[in-house]
């Protein structure tokens, strides 16, 4: 169980990131909430009135690179150092009729990897104050998914952002020199507000609640990677490492004709 630590998630708005953050706060947690929805935000600071942790609103939009150190002297009045950091913002585009839009690209690419590297330098000093004061070593939290395992249809931004993304934070755990732990979360199909415009099968199919409790368990055990459901994990795990069966046999089975 995760209690009693200060910890920052971005993208907590809806979908897994207000769902982590009701779970941690019910766990006597502080936990500081970030997106753009400020409403949203709000109702989430009241409904864990309740609960033994605190939930404390803090706007912020990941891709504004300016706004970095404002965002950290106002998290820095909200709690003293942060034991972890959640990064959970994320948007998802998919490409149509093989539609390289470079503005679509930076859309995504702008909140799942430049959102993340803004969301870690605004929280790398608060961090780093908890490795001085704390016994445990804090921690960073990175939600990618499970599409960058391997290549799939029409996510060439998004898989790819996630891809980058996860590689980001395993370099990033080794240049942090073992002072602050990094887990790399790969979650599947969850519904969410994200997943509502697919139109698609979406095998193994969670609802937030569990997929926040995996995630939870995985970072209390500090865990280098997290990946979930297992059987969707698997079934793009082993064909990944054959790749002609992947890229010859099953992948094209999934492209959809226009
Ligand atoms: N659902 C899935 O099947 C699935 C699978 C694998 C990975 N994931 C990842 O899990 C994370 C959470 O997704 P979700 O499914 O819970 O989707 P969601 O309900 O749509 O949540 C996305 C969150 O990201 C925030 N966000 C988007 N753009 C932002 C920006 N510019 N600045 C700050 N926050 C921003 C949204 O808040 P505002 O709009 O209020 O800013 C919202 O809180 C994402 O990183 C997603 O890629 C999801």
């Amino acid at each position: 169980m995760i209690e009693n630590k200060n910890i920052w998630i971005t993208g907590a708005s809806s979908g897994i990131g207000s769902e982590l953050a009701l779970q941690l706060a019910a766990t006597g947690n502080t936990v500081v909430v970030s997106a753009r929805s400020t409403d949203k935000l709000t109702e989430l600071e009241s409904k864990a009135q309740a609960l033994s942790g605190r939930i404390v609103p803090l706007a912020f939009d990941v891709t504004q690179d300016e706004s970095t150190d404002e965002v950290r002297a106002t998290l820095t009045g909200m709690v003293d150092s942060l034991d972890i950091l959640i990064i959970c913002a994320g948007r998802c585009e998919y490409i149509d009729n093989v539609d390289l839009d470079v503005n679509l690209f930076r859309r995504v690419y702008d909140v799942n990897l430049f959102g993340a590297v803004n969301s870690t330098v605004v929280a790398l000093p608060l961090l780093k104050k908890a490795e001085v004061n704390s016994t445990a070593k804090p921690q960073i939290v990175a939600i990618a998914s499970l599409s960058a395992v391997t290549g799939l249809p029409r996510a060439e931004a998004y898989g790819s952002s996630k891809a980058a993304m996860s590689y980001l934070f395993n370099t990033l755990r080794l240049d942090l020199e073992k002072k602050i732990d990094v887990t790399v979360v790969n979650p599947g199909f969850v519904a969410t507000e994200m997943t509502s415009q697919n139109d698609f099968p979406m095998p193994f199919l969670m609802h937030p609640p569990e997929a926040a409790s995996r995630i939870i368990k995985g970072v209390a055990k500090r865990k280098l990677t997290v990946n979930f459901p297992w059987r969707l994990w698997l079934s793009l795990k082993i064909p990944s490492l054959i790749p002609s069966v992947w890229y010859r046999w099953i992948g094209p089975r999934l492209v959809r004709s226009a």
